[in-house]
Formats: structure tokens, C-alpha cells, sequence
């Protein structure tokens, strides 16, 4: 029989906590999510108190996963701010400075990477709806065709779209009750928020709790050998996602923006922020460049052509390629057939295929890695 809340509240009811009260008591519980035998919830605790506490989120991961019908467990650790206190910044450039000051990456502070893990590298765009994860899924299946072990990270809380993307519905299992076994699909090994909670669940994340999520995702599930790991980031360049740059041990980012100016403007803020915590920015991908007629073939450049070429040329980035607005690409990414699996003759694949060695150039063991400063530095 499946597990209730109410079970899971009288097994936490066990779990004490530095206050002296037990953990159901202490009010830093979030509501908790039960479905079919896996449960998650975040503890929100005063962000002095995190370490303190470490130790509560286990015993409560502990706890919950020993009560009848649970299968599964995952707590995250939330710290909330004090009441008044302001939030941490990564230093900002003064206005109109020529360099903006960086803030160390905590790869330079010996960050551990994921074990078995080679490299993390980021796919994330300034504004929604570009097909960034369209393009992360691509480009990962590109990276399985030049005969690598890859694993996606879906680490868009918000709104995780690999369950769709991939068509994946079955839940993770738990290995020896401690970790997580990812979904393999296509050859790639997944892990996605979206695997653990159901589609209607309201979700009111806040920038902590994402984080913590997103380091448990990456350090509690069961990667296995990896060449490498694609992060399919949420959109936005806002703390959240300053956070998860510098907390994610990446090698990279690739930055996928549309044609208009004002993506454009958005592509910038991107690459800036990337470059602001040290990861390197492995290029710039054009999405939805052109509109490639599905019954004549004809190609129009509804949007003007090669902005994000040129953008690339001023920011001194790599330009990483185009890819067409294609019905073909909407209607098999949405349905879950991306189109480097289901048609990889096709044109599209061929594209996306150089993408991803174009990206592999600069990560693979032994490449020059961490590229130059940027040529021009740019006020996010
Ligand atoms: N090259 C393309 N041609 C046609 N349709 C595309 C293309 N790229 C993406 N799409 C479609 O555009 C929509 C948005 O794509 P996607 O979900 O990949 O964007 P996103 O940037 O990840 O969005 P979000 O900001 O919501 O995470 C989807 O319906 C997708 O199928
Ligand atoms: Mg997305």
C-alpha cells in the first residue's frame, strides 16, 4: 500500500532536531509531496543554522524512507534568510566599469565535480521559451553520436521539461534506499525534479530550495561513468540561476538565443553572467534562425538573418551554428522524439550533431579549456 502523509508525518515525528522539538513541530517543514511511494519535502531553516541541521535532513530522509510503502526519499535543506538580512550578490560591475570584477567559481576553489562525472556543461539562455532545452536534448543525443557516455540534468525547477521532451513517465528507483538510479533513454542517462513530482503539483520554489534540490539531484543520484553531463538550466540570468552557475561544478555554458534584438539582448546578460563566476562560454547557439517551409523547402529569414553570429563575433565567443524554425523539430520535440534519435539522417540531426562536436572540441580531455578573458566586457 502506498504511503500517506500522515505516515510520513508520524515517522517524522521521531526525527528531534536542534530546537528540542520534534521536526513536525518546529513549523520549518514544507508541505509534503507523496506520490506513489515517493516522498519529498524541504526543510527551511535559518540560513546561520544550515549546518546544524545537515545532520535533521538526513535522519528525516532516514525516517521516511523506513515507513511502510515509501519507496523513495528526497529532503532538501532550505536556507531561508533572516528576516531583514540582504541577500548575498555576486559583486556586480560598477556602471559603465570596463571590467567587472569575478566572482571565484568554486571550481577554483577545488569545488568536487560529481564523481565518475568528466565534465558538467550548462545549456541555458537569458529568456524562456528559445528552445533551450529543444536544443539541450539535441545536442546531448550529438554528443552520444560521437560515441559518448552522456547524462542530462534537467535543473529547470520551475518547469522541467525533459519528462516531456524524452517522454518519460516511470519513476526512479532508489538504489540500497540512498540513491537515486537516473532514467536511461536513447542512451542517456537522465535525471529530472519533473521524474519525482507530478505534473499538477503547484510548485512555489524559492531561489534556496531550488539549490538545494539541484545539488542533491547532482550528488545523490547514481550517475555512473559519465563523459559528460548536460545541464539543462531554467531561463533568466536572475540570482537563482547566478547561484546555480557558481554552485554546479560547470566546464562551460552554451548560450542558445533566437534572432530578434531583444533575445539578443538577453544571449549578453547570459554569456556576462557566465563569465562573471569563471565558466567558460563554450559559444552561442541561433535557434529558430530561419523558417524553413515544410512543403517547399523554401527558407525565409523571418527574424533577419545572422544576429547571433555577429553577437557572438562582438562578444568573442564561439558561434556554435543555426538551426532552423522547424515544424519537424517542434512536433517530434513535444512529443518526445527528439530529432537526432528519431531522425538522424535527417538535416536537423546534422546540425545539431556539429553543435555538439563543435562543443567537445573544447571540453575533451586535453583541450585547451578555460578560454581567454572576453574581448569586451559587457554590463549584464
Ligand atoms: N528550431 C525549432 N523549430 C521549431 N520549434 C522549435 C524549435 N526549437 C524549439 N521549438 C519549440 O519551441 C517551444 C519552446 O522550446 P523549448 O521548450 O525547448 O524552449 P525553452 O527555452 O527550454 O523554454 P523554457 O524557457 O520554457 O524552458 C517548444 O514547443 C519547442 O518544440
Ligand atoms: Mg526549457
Amino acid at each position: 500500500m502506498a504511503a500517506s502523509k500522515e505516515q510520513v508525518l508520524a515517522a517524522l515525528a521521531m526525527v528531534g532536531t536542534p530546537d528540542g522539538r520534534p521536526l513536525p513541530d518546529t513549523g520549518a517543514l514544507s508541505d509534503i509531496v507523496v506520490s506513489d511511494g515517493k516522498v519529498f519535502f524541504s526543510i527551511s531553516v535559518d540560513a546561520a543554522a544550515v549546518k546544524a541541521w545537515e545532520p535533521v535532513r538526513k535522519a528525516a530522509e532516514e525516517a521516511v524512507r523506513t515507513a511502510p510503502g515509501v519507496q523513495s526519499a528526497m529532503v532538501a535543506l532550505t536556507a531561508e534568510r533572516a528576516a531583514g538580512a540582504a541577500a548575498p550578490r555576486a559583486p556586480q560591475p560598477a556602471a559603465g566599469a570596463r571590467s567587472a570584477p569575478r566572482a571565484a567559481h568554486p571550481a577554483d576553489q577545488g569545488q568536487p565535480g560529481v564523481p565518475g562525472v568528466e565534465a558538467v556543461i550548462a545549456v541555458a539562455s537569458g529568456k524562456g521559451g528559445v528552445g533551450k532545452s529543444t536544443t539541450a536534448v539535441n545536442l546531448a543525443l550529438g554528443l552520444r553520436d560521437l560515441g559518448l557516455k552522456v547524462g542530462m540534468l534537467d535543473a529547470d525547477i520551475y518547469g522541467p521539461s525533459l519528462p516531456k521532451l524524452l517522454a518519460i513517465t516511470e519513476k526512479p528507483q532508489t538504489i540500497g534506499g540512498t540513491k537515486l538510479k537516473p532514467i536511461e533513454r536513447y542512451g542517456l542517462t537522465v535525471m529530472s525534479i519533473g521524474f519525482l513530482i507530478d505534473e499538477d503539483t503547484p510548485m512555489i520554489w524559492r531561489g534556496p530550495m531550488v539549490m538545494s534540490a539541484i545539488t542533491q539531484m547532482l550528488r545523490e543520484v547514481e550517475w555512473g561513468k559519465l563523459d559528460i553531463m548536460v545541464v539543462d538550466m531554467p531561463p533568466g540570468t536572475g540570482d537563482a540561476q547566478l547561484t546555480m552557475a557558481q554552485q554546479v561544478p560547470l566546464k562551460g555554458a552554451v548560450i542558445v538565443s533566437t534572432p530578434q534584438d531583444l533575445a539578443l539582448i538577453d544571449a549578453r546578460r547570459g554569456v556576462a553572467m557566465f563569465k562573471r563566476v569563471n565558466v567558460p562560454v563554450l559559444g552561442l547557439v541561433e535557434n529558430m534562425s530561419y523558417f524553413l517551409c515544410p512543403h517547399c523547402g523554401e527558407r525565409s529569414d523571418i527574424f533577419g538573418y545572422g544576429g547571433a553570429h555577429k553577437e557572438a563575433d562582438r562578444l568573442g565567443v564561439p558561434f556554435l551554428g543555426e538551426v532552423p524554425l522547424h515544424m519537424t523539430i517542434r512536433e517530434k520535440s513535444d512529443s518526445g522524439l527528439p530529432v537526432v534519435a528519431t531522425e538522424p539522417d535527417g538535416p536537423h540531426a546534422k546540425i545539431y550533431r556539429d553543435i555538439a562536436a563543435k562543443v567537445w572540441e573544447q571540453i575533451k580531455p586535453g583541450a585547451a579549456g578555460g578560454r581567454t578573458a572576453p574581448k569586451i566586457v559587457i554590463e549584464a
